[in-house]
């Protein structure tokens, strides 16, 4: 494990009421400790998960469009100025390592084919499974990336990766997470609705929310692990409660 604190340094920062400070998760923020290899972010949309893991990258110098160090290619920015009032803490310091948006895996994609296009005799696709990830189908090409990409000692960090994925290759990625973590003690932080993703053993979760700001919760406390839950066991109760008209309510 490398990076051991996130604080935001709430004295520098010029308004709390602007975005991102605006953010109940981020004005509250102060200090968050991390005491294992894998971490979750869970929370509604909109609760400053993806703000903060971009902040993070930022301030690791991850290109915060997605990728590592090395890939720089800009996006349509809308980037958020978190980082520069966050301060990681590390032990020791990790710059290797790459940001993963699901939303941008696109540009991504296409900014390797530009790069190949650019320096036809380097194989820009090596280590992307061999060949454009245009070509192959989305999940795949994540888990290529994934396979191929991920196979060092580094900090990982994943905005919703389950997104290009089926519920197999969900199983496949906490594989491929739990050998990094094994053999090279990589550190992943993971932003993430997935109640498969979230089962990670030996991992913690910090719930986001406007209420109650960032607070570690327990996997069967998740209203992924609850909801999906009580859904597969009653889905027929739970759909006809769901679908009645208001003036039908028992
Ligand atoms: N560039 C921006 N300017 C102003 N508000 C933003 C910007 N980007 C995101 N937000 C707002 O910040 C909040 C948190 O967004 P985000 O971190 O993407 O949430 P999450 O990843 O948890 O769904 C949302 O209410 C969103 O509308
Ligand atoms: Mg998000």
């Amino acid at each position: 494990m490398f990076l051991k604190k996130i604080s935001l340094l709430t004295d520098k920062v010029p308004n709390l009421s602007k975005y991102p400070f605006s953010i109940p998760a981020i004005k509250g923020l102060e200090e968050l400790e991390i005491r294992q290899n894998i971490t979750f972010f869970v929370g509604e949309n909109g609760s400053g998960k993806s703000t903060l893991l971009e902040g993070i990258a930022s301030q690791i110098g991850f290109n915060k469009a997605g990728g590592s160090q090395n890939n720089r290619f800009e996006i349509t920015d809308t980037v958020s100025s978190l980082g520069v009032y966050l301060r990681l803490s590390w032990l020791p310091k990790m710059s290797n390592g790459f940001f993963l948006r699901a939303e941008t895996f696109y540009d991504f994609a296409s900014h390797l084919e530009q790069l190949q296009k650019e320096n036809p005799n380097i194989d820009v696709f090596k280590s992307y499974g061999g060949k454009s990830l245009h070509e192959q189908s989305h999940g795949e090409s994540f888990l290529a990336l994934f396979k191929n990409r991920f196979g060092q000692k580094g900090i990982y960090l994943l905005d919703e990766p389950e997104a290009a994925l089926s519920p197999a290759r969900q199983l496949a990625l906490l594989k491929i997470i739990h050998d990094l973590e094994k053999e090279e003690s990589s550190q992943f932080i993971i932003a993430t609705h997935s109640p498969i993703l979230l089962g990670y053993p030996n991992s913690t979760i910090f719930h986001f929310d406007n209420e109650t700001g960032i607070t570690e919760v327990k996997y069967e406390e998740t209203e992924h692990f609850q909801l999906t839950k009580y859904f597969l066991n009653n889905r027929e109760r739970m759909l006809h409660h769901l679908f009645l008209e208001p003036d039908e309510c028992e």
